[in-house]
């Protein structure tokens, strides 16, 4: 009797647990976002500008505060430079996206280190810096990644660091292994973003979008002339207006991509990843919330403002310079600026004609140099010789943080390890070649 009743205990309990566990599973789960721009300077504006502009999307559709993440470095809406204080904008005219973005992590705390520890939600490796806020995702919930910055083949760059494609794919891989997410979609804005997904699987519940391939530029746009700065990037201004434009709630993923396809005509928009999450409705990663309308809405225009007005991220520091020229009151204000051309390309040529150097050593022969610098680099196979190669660039020759021009050369290391050639002869030679003081400042 006491037995029989023990054991139908045990199957009301197991049945219990069953029931818990199956509701636990068709809960709907939540929302979860990580929002960070890896650049500061008043030159970078359009990154930081873009990222609040997604923290706007992602409050106005519902995403409660406590669980939207925010790294940017906050040096723009107080710059000195900036003629609207306490103002940021993502399109001309456009309203304030700065107003009322969480803060998590500013200034110095913007570093890759503290950027992989919140998506790992490592809150004790984080107590004490910045808002301390990570990840608390689980099993159920629906996780949303946004990158905004200046990269190179592998890398995504940081103030005065960067972020290495492996040490990412890792953290995504960790991520999925410790159940911190039902289904993750990453939006990257960066040079060569293609680069950074090429080793993220396509069964693992993880889906992305690059701004470009793993071999072009990204595009910058909508430059304001009150301003004197781009306040917008192509891919990141088409894929938050479309959000803007419509509805989170039946608008799915594979929509959103083919629409931001078409539109980013400057690079090659591509989805990455297990692509069937695209059958989701954007509001399962930005908030299913019904936004208010016209607030941040969209910019509609017979021509498109934004695809008139874009540039090659790399060339976003001369075009303000050439810009400041044009608009420049009186002769010494243009002369001021046309020096200030004429040194930044100085500046690029040293970086170029140094890296040009170091692979003339390695190579040992100029045809060859010549197409190590200029061929358009190939897939990264061989991680650990580009990762070392590019470790020693960054520490002996130029910082690629503090130099983003830097990153227009990573290529040539690309190239050289995927033709053989070793870290190791790579390293001996940029210690022989950079043998100058430290700089920063190559934009
Ligand atoms: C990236 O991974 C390497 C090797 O595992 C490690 O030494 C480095 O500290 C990592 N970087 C970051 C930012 O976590
Ligand atoms: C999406 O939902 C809105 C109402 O919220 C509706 O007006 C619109 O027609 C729907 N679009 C599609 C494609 O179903
Ligand atoms: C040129 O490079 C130096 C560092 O070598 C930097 O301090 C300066 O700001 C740069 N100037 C321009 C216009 O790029």
């Amino acid at each position: 009797m006491a037995m029989m009743r023990v054991a139908s205990l045990m199957v009301l309990l197991v049945c219990l647990v069953q029931g818990r566990v199956r509701l636990f599973e068709q809960s709907e789960g939540e929302i979860w976002a990580v929002l960070l721009a890896g650049s500061n300077s008043y030159m970078n504006y359009r990154h930081q500008a873009d990222v609040c502009h997604a923290y706007q999307i992602l409050h106005q559709h519902g995403v409660p505060d406590d669980h939207i993440i925010v790294m940017m470095y906050d040096d723009i809406a107080n710059s000195k430079q900036n003629p609207n204080p306490g103002v940021i904008i993502n399109r001309p005219n456009g309203p304030n996206v700065y107003d009322g973005v969480v803060k998590d992590y500013t200034g110095k705390d913007v570093t890759p280190e503290n950027f992989l520890k919140v998506l790992n939600g490592d809150a004790e490796g984080l107590s004490g810096v910045g808002s301390g806020k990570v990840l608390k995702s689980g099993p159920n919930d629906h996780v949303f990644i946004n990158m905004v910055d200046h990269g190179a083949p592998g890398i995504f760059a940081f103030p005065q660091k960067y972020l290495y494609v492996q040490n990412f794919t890792d953290t995504i891989l960790t991520m999925h292994r410790n159940q911190q997410f039902k289904e993750l979609t990453i939006y990257l804005e960066a040079c060569e973003s293609g680069s950074m997904f090429k080793d993220i699987p396509d069964d693992i519940n993880v889906y992305g979008l690059s701004a470009s391939n793993a071999v072009e530029s990204s595009y910058a746009c909508y430059l304001v002339d009150e301003l004197h700065t781009f306040v917008g990037d192509v891919f990141s201004v088409k894929w938050m207006e479309d959000t803007d434009r419509e509805d989170t709630i039946n608008e799915t993923l594979l929509q959103q991509f083919l629409i931001v396809k078409k539109e980013t005509t400057t690079s090659h928009v591509l989805q990455w990843g297990e692509k069937s999450l695209d059958q989701e409705v954007t509001g399962a990663f930005l908030g299913n919330k019904a936004a208010v309308a016209d607030d941040f809405g969209p910019f509609l225009s017979l021509n498109d403002p934004c695809l008139q007005s874009s540039i090659r991220s790399e060339d976003v520091p001369l075009a303000i310079l050439q810009n400041n020229v044009n608009k420049a009151n009186g002769l010494t204000g243009a002369d001021f600026w046309k020096q200030q051309v004429d040194v930044m390309q100085q500046n690029r040529t040293f970086v170029k004609e140094t890296m040009r150097k170091i692979v003339r050593v390695v190579t040992g022969d100029d045809a060859i140099t010549e197409q190590m610098m200029t061929n358009t680099h190939q897939e990264i196979h061989d991680n650990d010789c580009h990762q070392s190669s590019v470790r020693t660039f960054h520490d002996l020759c130029f910082n690629l943080g503090l130099n983003p021009y830097a990153l227009r050369v990573v290529h040539a290391m690309v190239n050289l390890c995927e033709h053989g050639y070793t870290a190791d002869q790579f390293s001996c030679a940029a210690r022989a070649v950079c043998d100058f003081d430290p700089v920063t400042g190559i934009n």
